[in-house]
């Protein structure tokens, strides 16, 4: 038996039977719902898609209750463990995970993309000097469009595996230059003998030495990171990559126009908050006075509480033991004994407990970043570069989603109707 809804219009008495499919209605049936002929149908008005599918997918599952996140049904947990990131970028974009022989074609490919036109650097050079690094990023990824224009031609398969494997490749050494710009140090050229995430240090880090060898447990915890980072579902970027991508743009413009939504404060900034919030209460004792004023509603603990996670945020609890591999190369950050007491304190009050507020990805990720000497303007492309096979797997998704439509929401109109038009010469006479 299919399952129904019976919504009954008290405008005009009548009933309607509305299918249930996966959970959800569609939309479209809502429409055929009128007060009469004239009137345009029921319409859903949902600011910021909190309860709205905006697709099918298969790429990432999340229980938000029971703290569950899964790429392609692969617990995150036994990925951040066992896989590497490269790895799950193949599973992301290809929906399983690859053979020995895919696997060493895949990072063979991508390996050898990791150079871009020189015309690039040159553009590059020409940003300000202080330029912000997510700026630097959005802009040159948009500009990579026009170096390959073939990359329009969404239709055809071979051509969008080249561009995801350029953008998968290329992503480290746009970021890595955008941080070395600001720093007026010489952009460092990919180093192909090295793994993605060990070449991407070494872009980010080489001075005069002939070559980079960052310590491996750093290019370890940077590579969980990135594997944490690389899929979230349909939050905002990806939703901005989904609906730009719904033009049938390239995929450059679609995923620079997600590194513009990651840029904002409310997405990707979180945990530079999160180590501002930590200086400013300064030691373990400010800590209680801290927690009174979070609780009197004066200000937020940062990096606690997620829209979706109401038990645990899995990847923080990932993060905190890859904080420790990190720590043990760089030092101690002070700021982390402050934040694990917060931390402490926070899970046994009553406040927090009642409201199911946790530890979120941000808690940490900021401290380790930190400890790598990243400023915080280099947090979002660190995320962004995380984040670039989730994006593609989802724009590859969409492109050959035949239910698929162009991006184009309903609005409530609240603003004049029929004026009547005076010309300036007369308003102003
Ligand atoms: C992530 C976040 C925006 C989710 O917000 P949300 O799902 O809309 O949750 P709400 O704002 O409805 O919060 C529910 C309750 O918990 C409280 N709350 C939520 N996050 C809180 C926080 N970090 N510190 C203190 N109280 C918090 C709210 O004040 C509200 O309390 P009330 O019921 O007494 O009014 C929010 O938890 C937040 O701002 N966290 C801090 C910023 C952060 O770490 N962002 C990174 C997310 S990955």
């Amino acid at each position: 038996m299919t399952e129904s809804l019976t919504v009954r219009d008290n405008r005009t008495g009548q009933e309607y039977d509305v299918p249930i499919t996966d959970g959800s209605i569609k939309a479209a049936d809502i429409g055929k719902i009128k007060a009469d002929e004239e009137t345009p149908g029921l319409a859903v008005y949902d600011p910021g898609f909190v309860n709205t599918a905006s697709c099918r997918s298969a790429v990432t599952y999340i229980d938000g209750e029971k703290g569950i996140l899964e790429y392609r049904g692969y617990p995150i947990e036994q990925l951040a463990e066992k896989s590497n990131f490269l790895e799950v970028s193949y599973l992301l974009i290809h929906g399983a995970l690859p053979t020995k022989a895919e696997y060493e074609a895949w990072v063979h490919e991508i390996t050898y993309h990791t150079f871009v036109h020189e015309n690039v650097k040159t553009f590059m050079q020409g940003f300000r000097y202080d330029a912000h690094p997510m700026g630097m990023l959005m802009a040159s990824t948009g500009a990579l469009s026009t170096f390959y224009p073939d990359a329009r031609n969404i239709s055809d398969p071979d051509n969008r595996h080249m561009q995801i494997v350029r953008m998968i490749a290329k992503m480290p050494t746009l970021g890595a230059w955008s941080f070395r710009h600001a720093q007026g140090k010489p952009y460092i050229y990919p180093d192909n003998d090295l793994s993605y995430t060990a070449n991407f240090l070494s872009m980010l880090f080489k001075m005069s030495e002939s070559k980079f060898e960052a310590d491996e447990r750093l290019v370890k915890a940077l590579d969980i990171l990135f594997i944490l980072h690389a899929d979230h579902e349909q939050n905002c970027s990806t939703n901005a990559v989904r609906s730009v991508g719904s033009s049938q743009v390239d995929p450059y413009s679609a995923v620079s126009a997600g590194i513009g939504a990651l840029y904002g404060p409310l997405h990707g900034g979180a945990n530079e908050a999160v180590l501002r919030m930590l200086r400013r209460i300064g030691t373990k004792e400010n800590i209680p006075a801290f927690i009174e004023g979070v609780k009197n509603g004066n200000e937020k603990l940062m990096g606690f509480g997620h829209r979706v996670y109401k038990n645990h945020d899995p990847r923080a609890t990932i993060i905190k033991k890859a904080c420790d591999d990190v720590f043990e190369v760089t030092g101690v950050n002070p700021l982390l004994e402050i934040a694990k007491e917060l931390e402490k304190i926070a899970l046994e009050d009553e406040y927090f407990i009642s409201r199911k507020l946790y530890p979120n990805v941000d808690f940490y990720s900021g401290l380790i970043y930190e400890a790598f000497q990243f400023p915080p303007e280099m947090f979002t492309v660190l995320f962004a570069i995380g984040r670039t096979p989730g994006w593609l797997a989802q724009w590859l998704e969409l492109v050959q989603d035949k239910e698929q439509k162009i991006a184009r929401p309903k609005q409530i109109y609240t603003g004049e109707r029929r004026l009547d038009f005076t010309p300036a010469s007369e308003r102003w006479a």
